[in-house]
């Protein structure tokens, strides 16, 4: 089990002003962060990092919203981090999430679900190599 995994704080989070509040839980919840950034993805952007899915029925409108606006990305460290982010992250749909998860107390529905994170190691490595350069992971 890798000790890194990548998240997203979606375009749902940023513009509602959650950005600062999530990161600050990501912090006590024990992550170390090794890469941070706030960028906004083209439609491209989005469509390249979302291809396992480009045969779901919601791709296109997973795309726009994830080009809809800024998002903060994140490469994190923990112990067992793929888990143990998921796990705070909570269930993809808001309505099923557990108490205490960043997407109980942020997400508004399972398509504007506040966080993202990487399912596996294998992703996790692939997913901060799309978004960060060496120079900008510490
Ligand atoms: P993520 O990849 O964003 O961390 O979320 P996840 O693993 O919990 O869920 P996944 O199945 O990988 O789906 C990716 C994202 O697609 C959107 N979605 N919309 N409308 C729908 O039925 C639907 N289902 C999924 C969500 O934004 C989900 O996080
Ligand atoms: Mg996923």
């Amino acid at each position: 089990m890798s000790n890194l995994t990548f998240g997203i704080i979606k375009p749902d989070a940023v513009r509602a002003g959650n950005h600062g509040k999530i990161i600050a839980k990501v912090l006590a919840n024990g992550f170390k962060i090794r890469g941070m950034k706030l960028i906004h993805q083209s439609l491209k952007d989005a469509e390249g990092f979302y291809a396992v899915h480009a045969e779901r029925p919601f791709f296109g409108e997973l795309t726009e919203f994830m080009s809809s606006g800024p998002c903060v990305v994140l490469a994190l460290e923990k112990e067992n981090a793929v888990p143990a982010w998921r796990e705070l992250m909570g269930a993809t749909n808001p309505a099923e999430a557990a108490e205490g998860t960043l997407r109980k107390e942020f997400a508004t529905s399972i398509g504007e679900n506040a966080v993202h994170g990487s399912d596996s190691d294998e992703n996790a490595a692939i997913e901060i190599a799309y978004f960060f350069s060496k120079l900008e992971l510490v």
